[in-house]
């Protein structure tokens, strides 16, 4: 019986190889990066896919993968998105398999909520972010797989995201919009060399996974748009995210692990994240924020060769009582920025709770917290740092780091400042906080005692995951 599900499954991938010959025309041998090469590789016009940007191919990828998952233990499948307009629903993906989308194909999501199943919250969530309750499931899903990659020559995968944010601004969404990508208890996961645009909410979202590599992204969203972050690692141990650019309406990345009790429950942690060439532009939000949902605690956070435009803030903390869990040991070297309205922001009093289940007196721990070697242009507020009442963020340190602020607007000129505005202006405001501060100009608040000499720590080991090569595939696409 098994031999011959295994001779039919053979057969399918042949006849599928032969049914594709019209793809002839194109096709060429097209080099990528991966963490595994694959045996098989089949296309999804094999399934009965329509590139005609129309044509529902949620059917299509199910049955590839279902068929491609076969043949997991016989060195594995990729599945071509071949050049053309691809519309679909959620669609899973499996293990040791590849989707590679060719740089002339754009996956399209579907519109229409019907085509996201409604799943349960995550158990580190308790409740949808949206809405209480259910979920839309994302485009693109992974869950309890091993060595699972979504590549491709920078292909685009669109979320159409237009609807749901009007929808959701509308205050008209029954459940928590789908995300772009979200693979579940996963490890060895790779997404990389893919333009993602448009998501309805977070584009990139790993959950309790471990060994993930995200390279070469490329994310567009409209500036104005709500929750559309970049990169979401989440409850994630051992992840790197390299040479990647995230234009948003909210954080390029959002570091994060579970929501009040139920992430207190679950305690997850991030740990072990490092991020290395980045790019991010979001007017609204933050370059890299820790939280607000981090009550698995965060931990082992490295960042360096960061450049920010027109962001309102470099580095974010975001947590609040209830919260409960940590953030600590978070390490960040080699930062541009220009235009920025706070290079360091932090918030003790961040809102936001799952249900009213939370307890106020779960607090977080916030404490070992490098920043050094940075630079900033154009600078309306270098350091805005508010710890908690009886709950101070400890071990601030921050050294070589260079604000111009923005210049002053001409007295009684256009644009003029007043009130509130005016107020906020001071470089440096902090509370509930401690630390050392070292060549910091202009001058940071004096919780963070001025030293001579100090550099901020930042690790000199490197990380399993920073050593992870990955081999140079070829794909006939
Ligand atoms: C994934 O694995 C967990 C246990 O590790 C299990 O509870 C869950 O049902 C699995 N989910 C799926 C979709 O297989
Ligand atoms: C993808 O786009 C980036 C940025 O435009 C470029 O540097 C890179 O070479 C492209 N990769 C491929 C495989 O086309
Ligand atoms: C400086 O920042 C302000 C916003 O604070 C912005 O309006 C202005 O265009 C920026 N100037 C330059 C030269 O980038
Ligand atoms: C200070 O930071 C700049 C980058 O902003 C870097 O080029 C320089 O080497 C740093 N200085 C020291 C002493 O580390």
């Amino acid at each position: 019986m098994e031999k011959l599900l295994t001779f039919i499954v053979l057969g399918l991938v042949f006849v599928s190889t032969a049914e594709s010959r019209d793809y002839k025309s194109y096709k060429e041998q097209i080099p990528y990066s991966a963490i595994n090469c694959r045996k098989h590789v089949a296309y999804l016009t094999d399934f009965g896919g329509k590139g005609d940007g129309v044509t529902s191919n949620t059917a299509a990828f199910k049955a590839a993968v279902d068929s491609l998952s076969k043949v997991a233990s016989d060195g594995g499948a990729l599945l071509v998105v071949p050049p053309g307009k691809w519309l679909t629903g959620t669609f899973s993906l499996a293990s040791h398999f590849t989707l590679y989308v060719h740089k002339k194909a754009v996956i399209l999501a579907s519109q229409k909520e019907s085509d996201y199943p409604l799943i349960d919250p995550l158990p580190s969530y308790g409740s949808g972010r949206d809405a209480p309750g259910k979920r839309f499931s994302s485009l693109i899903v992974g869950t309890n797989l091993t060595d699972v990659v979504v590549t491709g020559g920078n292909g685009t995968i669109d979320g159409q995201g237009e609807i749901w944010w009007k929808n959701f601004k509308a205050k008209k969404l029954k459940h928590t919009r789908p995300y772009l990508i979200e693979i579940l208890h996963s490890t060895q996961v790779q997404i990389s060399d893919l333009t993602l645009t448009n998501s309805p909410s977070w584009h990139v979202h790993p959950t309790y996974c471990t060994h993930v590599i995200i390279e070469r992204l490329t994310i567009l969203a409209p500036v104005t748009v709500p929750n559309t972050d970049g990169i979401n690692p989440d409850s994630c141990t051992d992840t790197r995210i390299r040479d990647s650019y995230v234009v948003s309406g909210d954080d390029c990345i959002a570091v994060k692990s579970g929501w009040d009790q139920y992430g207190i429950r679950y305690a997850k942690p991030t740990e072990r994240l490092s991020i290395r060439g980045f790019t991010c532009i979001s007017p609204d939000s933050a370059v890299i924020a820790l939280g607000s949902e981090m009550s698995g605690g965060i931990r082992d956070v490295r960042a360096e060769g960061v450049r920010a435009l027109n962001s309102q803030s470099g580095i974010r903390i975001k947590t609040g009582a209830g919260r409960g869990g940590y953030v600590k040991d978070i390490y960040v070297r080699d930062v541009e920025m220009d235009t920025m309205k706070y290079v360091f922001w932090m918030n003790g009093d961040y809102g936001s709770h799952p249900d009213p289940g939370f307890d106020p007196k779960a607090l977080p721990e916030i404490t070992n917290i490098n920043y050094r070697d940075m630079v900033g242009k154009n600078v309306t507020i270098v350091g805005s740092l508010s710890g908690i009442k009886g709950d101070a963020f400890t071990n601030i340190c921050i050294s070589n780091v260079t604000a111009e602020l923005v210049a002053e607007k001409k007295k009684g000129g256009k644009g003029l400042l007043f009130g509130d505005e005016k107020a906020k202006k001071l470089p440096w405001s902090c509370v509930d906080v401690g630390g050392v501060s070292s060549k910091v100009t202009p001058k940071a608040c004096p919780e963070l005692v001025e030293k001579e000499e100090v550099n901020c720590a930042f690790p000199s080991d490197t990380l399993a995951i920073d050593e992870v090569e990955l081999k140079k595939c070829f794909v006939q696409a």
